[in-house]
């Protein structure tokens, strides 16, 4: 096999949707699906970050689309796809980043309220955004493929002061699996993504500084330091990739070999 080029384009001119789009992890991702030619819908909450996510893939020459949506609300989803459909085309693509983290505390001393957000958000949010797309996709002759972003936290590792976002994320992995399995027949290919601790500001414990987390990570990783959103970025393309034909229902740990 003779490699001409180093510069891929697994995405052009398909459509994918990004949840959470207006930061971080999720910025990461519009930002290289588009790099690779995708057509990119940008969902979050506030508008101006989202915007932003826009401004930047503008820039590199992409195109992107920024939609107000709260993953918690059906209605706000389906409006999401519905216009990634209107605007650009079949949803090939979608990434279900959006998520909460609300912990530092034991159990006993979570708030109700707290429960609730991160059920609703991480969970909730996932299923309503996997039946929305899925609902679509299978409209498709080719279908689509979807990457819901878990966590390690859920299945992988074990995080006192964690539980609620824990179950939370077991649970993206888990409907992750059930799911794909509901909808490969369907022509819809569904995996995951379990980031260890990545470069935003959700990783950092209370208190502590970006060079505090990192000398944490010089000790504590294998890799002696946490991940990048790229690194994040580049196994979420994977999985959205044809390049990932086969896989299906699979939980891809991106974690600095925490759990190695
Ligand atoms: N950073 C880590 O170390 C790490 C590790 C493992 C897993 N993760 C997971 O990775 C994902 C991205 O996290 P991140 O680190 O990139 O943090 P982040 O920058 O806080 O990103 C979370 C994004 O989700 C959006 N969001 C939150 N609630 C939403 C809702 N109800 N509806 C729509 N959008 C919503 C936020 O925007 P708005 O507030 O504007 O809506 C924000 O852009 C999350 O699912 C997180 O649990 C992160």
């Amino acid at each position: 096999m003779t490699i001409t080029s180093h510069h891929r384009a697994r995405f052009t001119d398909r459509t994918a949707l990004v949840t959470g789009a207006g930061s971080g992890i999720g910025r990461a991702v519009a930002l290289a699906l588009a790099a690779e030619g995708a057509n990119v819908v940008a969902a979050g909450r506030r508008r101006e970050q989202l915007e932003e996510t826009v401004a930047l893939i503008e820039a590199a020459g992409g195109k992107a689309l920024a939609v107000t949506a709260d993953v918690s609300r059906a209605a706000d989803v389906e409006a999401a796809v519905a216009a990634a459909v209107e605007f650009f085309g079949p949803l090939d693509v979608a990434v279900n980043n959006a998520g909460v983290f609300r912990g530092g505390a034991p159990l006993a001393e979570l708030s109700e309220e707290d429960w609730r957000t991160q059920l609703d958000i991480n969970v909730t949010g996932v299923f309503l955004a996997l039946r929305a797309e899925i609902r679509q996709m299978r409209t498709q002759p080719t279908g689509g493929a979807i990457v819901n972003i878990a966590s390690t936290f859920g299945v992988h590792t074990r995080n006192p002061g964690a539980a609620a976002y824990s179950a939370s994320k077991a649970a993206v992995s888990v409907l992750t699996r059930g799911a794909a399995l509901d909808h490969i027949g369907d022509g819809v290919r569904i995996n995951a993504v379990s980031p260890g601790a990545v470069e935003t500001p959700m990783s950092l414990r209370p208190g502590e500084d970006d060079a505090a987390r990192a000398a944490r990570a010089r000790t504590s990783l294998p890799l002696g330091r946490i991940s990048t959103t790229d690194e994040v970025a580049a196994a979420v393309l994977y999985l959205a990739s044809d390049d990932a034909s086969s896989v299906v229902g699979t939980d891809l740990v991106v974690d600095s070999g925490a759990t190695a």
